[in-house]
């Protein structure tokens, strides 16, 4: 084939690679292919030594011509590739700042916390302090100085889940008014609330892990109206006004004398419905003057001090508040029962 057949045919060959190239790592290659040290091109250039004399100037500038062309070819193909590609780069990177970010899922109060903080806000606005006790007891709290000693038939009323004969976990937050009773002297103005144990089966106004609010009140002359203005104050607070609070006789070791307390119903106002088995009240606490004999025990002056007692269950009034009908929803953590109350 003759020389010019052969510039003709790369000419034709670039043409047609440079149409099909798609890769900025194919054109490099067909880079070196025709202009490479090994490259087609090159080669021709190589061959010219048959040429005549007269021919090979021709032939060297035609050559030449070819490499200016084919490198500006390249070049310009290389940089429409460049700018493709770049392209494609910013678009596959692309952030977009405006997008609204994802938040955080923020939960919300426990039913049982918030009916918890306006009892606190109550009590404390009547000058009581709040304070904790220990949930695994010693036996010596949660009966013996509660006038609760070992085989009092009192005991059995209490489903206790002893850790050994000592230690048990408390039964109720009262052991709370033997800690403070042993440690300070009156005036004394406590809440304590916490969880307590129980060995109940859960059904739904039962469950083996609950709270209490405890109250404790000792001073001169501490009398029972003390207590029961205090607990009408704590039941308007609650669930308004209109709520009348009613003491029933009762027992317990550790308060003389005890009473079941009764709100007015929080459902019908006390008109009667099938919550208060249409009595118009419904049962909420246990109370009572401390009896002497505990405040003896602990080191107070029976003579000198009086004071009272009393024992909310928080389930309770929180299902009270919200008309929940059902203790174990509280327990279960679903969201969709949870997020109800804000
Ligand atoms: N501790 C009693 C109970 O759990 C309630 C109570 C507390 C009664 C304080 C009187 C005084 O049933």
């Amino acid at each position: 084939m003759g020389m010019l057949d052969e510039l003709k045919r790369l000419d034709q060959e670039l043409d047609s690679e440079l149409k099909q190239t798609d890769s900025l790592s194919s054109l490099e290659a067909l880079r070196v292919k025709m202009l490479g040290k090994k490259g087609q091109l090159t080669a021709l250039l190589r061959s010219m030594g048959s040429l005549s004399a007269e021919d090979r100037p021709k032939f060297g500038q035609l050559i030449n011509e070819r490499r200016e062309r084919f490198t500006a070819l390249l070049d310009e193909k290389q940089k429409k590739m460049q700018a493709l590609e770049q392209e494609m780069r910013l678009k596959a990177e692309q952030v977009d700042v405006t997008e609204p970010r994802r938040l955080p899922e923020v939960g919300t109060p426990h039913p049982n916390t918030l009916v918890l903080n306006e009892v606190v806000d109550c009590f404390t606005g009547l000058g009581f302090e709040v304070v904790e006790g220990p949930e695994v007891e010693l036996d010596h709290y949660n009966f013996e100085l509660l006038n609760i000693p070992k085989n009092h038939p009192a005991r059995d009323a209490q489903d206790t889940f002893y850790i050994d004969d000592n230690v048990v976990l408390r039964t109720h937050t009262s052991p709370v008014q033997a800690r403070i009773m042993t440690t300070r002297k009156p005036p004394i103005r406590i809440i304590c609330p916490g969880r307590v144990y129980r060995a109940d089966e859960v059904d739904a106004t039962h469950s083996p892990v609950f709270h209490q609010i405890e109250g404790l009140v000792i001073d001169e002359n501490i009398s029972m109206g003390d207590l029961k203005a205090t607990l009408a104050a704590f039941a308007n607070r609650l669930y308004g006004k209109d709520i009348d609070v009613r003491f029933r006789p009762s027992f317990f070791p550790f308060t003389e004398p005890s009473a079941e307390v009764d709100l007015t119903c929080v459902s019908c106002r006390g008109k009667g419905c099938r919550m208060c088995k249409n009595t118009g009240w419904i049962e909420v606490l246990g109370c009572g003057m401390v009896n002497p004999r505990v405040l003896d025990m602990c080191g107070i002056d029976s003579k000198k001090y009086s004071g009272f007692a009393f024992g909310i269950g928080l389930e309770r009034i929180t299902m009270l508040r919200y008309g929940i009908q059902d203790m174990r929803l509280m327990y279960e953590g679903d969201m969709r029962f949870l997020r109800q109350f804000r």
